[in-house]
């Protein structure tokens, strides 16, 4: 679609002062901000603990990065650091994206996505769809992987161009605030108590935001970051990952400030069987991240026993529908089980 044409049917009506026009889109984000957060908890039956799920899937497009998105662009606008003619550009092809994306057109911004070729095909549809201009990048970094070649891009698109803000998620504080006082806000008003609490890792801005305000409630609770084999977040040589949304090619920012207990990580194969049997033992549809901080709960208290059963939460990201390209097609899981060695993924 011709992006000033769609741009050109969503008209505001108006002012066109800067003013009027930050009056406006502070309303239409009060209406967003309906559409964002309050998920709800629920319980998931485990033989030795009293296993909690958050749900993030009901957000606006989906997954807990519309938490991040919505605070990231509305602080930057509250401290007018966006204006109307800004242009809001982000490395991302993931949920985030997605996100910042559907809210910049939502709010008649203009959005740059900078994705990668690893970018799933209903991702790359939608973020086409709501994005003033997507760019892919095709060269590889140092870890194998599109990070840093992405971060480039925008550090070259942003050189010398003021009118271009970079939302930065891996260095943006208001990613942990979104998490610190939304996501771990609503945890303490949803749980008396809480023991273990687990969080799958990308840039950080969850685990950071939820550690340090759940501990303020909850001096005890355990912290404990879930990491996928061959991110090197927490050291560790990089390695070729296949199943997108977590982990990171560098370490990012924001996990210095995450009060974090221990950390463990999870082979891509244990995440599949993991997300499998959400669904077909529980009745849940969700995604990589879902499957990768399941998979280490069960690890992790696997041989642990306790005379009261621990209350253990976990937050679930997104839903299954992102990852019909890997985790949820046969073709993909052949040549995954292949490529790895192991034992058929579905098996
Ligand atoms: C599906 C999914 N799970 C987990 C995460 C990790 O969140 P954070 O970036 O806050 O560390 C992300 C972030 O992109 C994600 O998309």
């Amino acid at each position: 679609m011709n992006k000033d044409a769609k741009n050109s049917q969503l008209p505001l009506e108006g002012s066109s002062s800067e003013s009027s026009w930050k009056k406006r889109i502070l309303q239409k984000l009060d209406l967003l901000e309906q559409r964002i957060g309050n998920s709800p908890v629920v319980p998931i039956v485990h033989p030795k603990i009293h296993l909690l799920a958050k749900i993030e899937t009901g957000n606006l497009m989906g997954s807990v990065k519309d938490r991040a998105a919505y605070r990231i662009i509305r602080d930057a606008i509250e401290n007018d650091l966006i204006h109307e003619d800004s242009e809001i550009i982000e490395a991302s092809s993931g949920n985030f994206a997605v996100s910042c994306s559907a809210i910049s057109a939502m709010l008649q911004l203009k959005f740059i996505a900078v994705i990668d070729p690893y970018i799933n095909r209903s991702y790359e549809k939608l973020i086409e769809f709501f994005s003033h201009k997507v760019i892919k990048v095709d060269q590889k970094d140092k870890n194998q992987g599109y990070l840093l070649t992405k971060l480039e891009k925008v550090e070259q698109i942003c050189r010398g161009n003021a009118k271009v803000f970079w939302l930065n998620q891996y260095g943006n504080p208001s990613n942990y605030e979104a998490h610190y006082y939304g996501t771990a806000a609503e945890i303490c008003r949803q749980v008396k108590t809480l023991d273990f609490v687990f969080v799958a890792v990308a840039t950080g801005g969850t685990i950071a935001g939820i550690s340090c305000r759940l501990k303020e409630t909850f001096p005890n609770v355990k912290i404990i970051a879930v990491d996928a084999e061959g991110s090197v977040i927490f050291g560790g040589p990089p390695k070729p990952r296949f199943i997108p949304g977590m982990g990171s090619g560098m370490v990012p920012p924001l996990v210095s400030q995450a009060k974090i207990d221990e950390f463990i990580r999870v082979k891509e194969s244990d995440t599949v069987r993991a997300c499998h049997e959400l669904f077909f033992e529980h009745g849940l549809f969700l995604g990589g991240s879902t499957g990768t901080v399941y998979h280490g709960i069960k690890r992790y208290f696997e041989d642990k026993t306790f005379a009261t059963p621990p209350t253990v939460l976990f937050l679930c990201p997104d839903r299954g529908h992102g990852y019909i390209d890997n985790v949820y097609d046969h073709e993909w899981l052949s040549w995954f089980s292949s490529k790895t060695n192991g034992p058929s993924p579905t098996s």
